[in-house]
């Protein structure tokens, strides 16, 4: 998985904090990125040492690897309900998330808030004190310029998401693309929740407010838990 921002020390430690939090029996929200992938790799060798738990993916990239750490998988639908999420996030403040780097934010909005303990793995780099990070808004093709003229009538600065390495734009894993949306700083994040997710052809956005349960901050030589 492509790694973002602080270190990866700081993003293990996060990460393994998160999963010593996870206790038998229990159906595991599975995030995505670099440092809930620290997250899944820690619970693969608990599961190795005798764990009984299942994993709800939140995207392909995080189903492969939970594969591999030989986690048992469930969908979403095929459980009562999710006892704990563990996710990563591209700013944090507070209690509020800006999700979606990783383009699989409207899967991973569906299981967290599903969670009953939604657990944020972050490294300092992620903390801020007002959100100011481009909200990821995921759009069906055919509303991909409706919702770039609503983005701007909300005040943000719209750019379709391309494909790193190779031609044409990110394609999610719903089969839809990603305007990353520069609001520059969220002051009532809210607000513009509601404005994004009330406009036709979103089909989830990266603002996540008010989700988040507790947030594990590593730094590489320990780790900060927020409440
Ligand atoms: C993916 C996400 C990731 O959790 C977010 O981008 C953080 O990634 P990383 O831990 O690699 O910095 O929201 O959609």
């Amino acid at each position: 998985m492509k790694t973002t921002g602080g270190s990866d020390a700081a993003k293990r430690d996060a990460g393994e904090s998160a999963a010593d939090l996870v206790t038998d029996g229990t159906v595991v929200g599975l995030g995505t990125g670099s440092t809930a992938a620290h997250a899944i790799r820690a619970l693969g060798r608990a599961v190795d040492s005798g764990l009984d738990i299942r994993g709800v993916p939140t995207s392909f990239a995080s189903r492969e690897l939970a594969r591999e750490a030989g986690i048992p998988l469930v969908d979403l639908d095929e459980v009562d309900g999710v006892d704990i999420a563990i996710d990563g996030a591209d700013q944090v403040a507070g209690g509020d998330l800006i999700k979606g780097g990783g383009a699989a934010h409207a899967r991973e909005k569906i299981v967290d808030a599903a969670a009953d303990r939604f657990v944020v793995v972050a490294d300092p780099s992620k903390e801020v004190e007002t959100l100011d990070h481009l909200v990821p808004v995921e759009v069906l093709p055919a509303a991909r310029t409706t919702v770039a003229s609503a983005v701007e009538s909300a005040g943000g600065d719209p750019v379709l998401r391309d494909a790193e390495h190779k031609d044409g734009p990110v394609v999610t894993d719903n089969g839809n693309l990603v305007l990353d949306c520069d609001f520059g700083a969220i002051e009532a994040a809210a607000a513009l929740a509601r404005t994004l997710s009330e406009t036709p052809g979103v089909v989830e956005h990266g603002l996540f407010v008010g989700l988040a349960d507790e947030v594990h901050v590593g730094t590489g030589e320990g780790v900060t838990v927020h409440e």
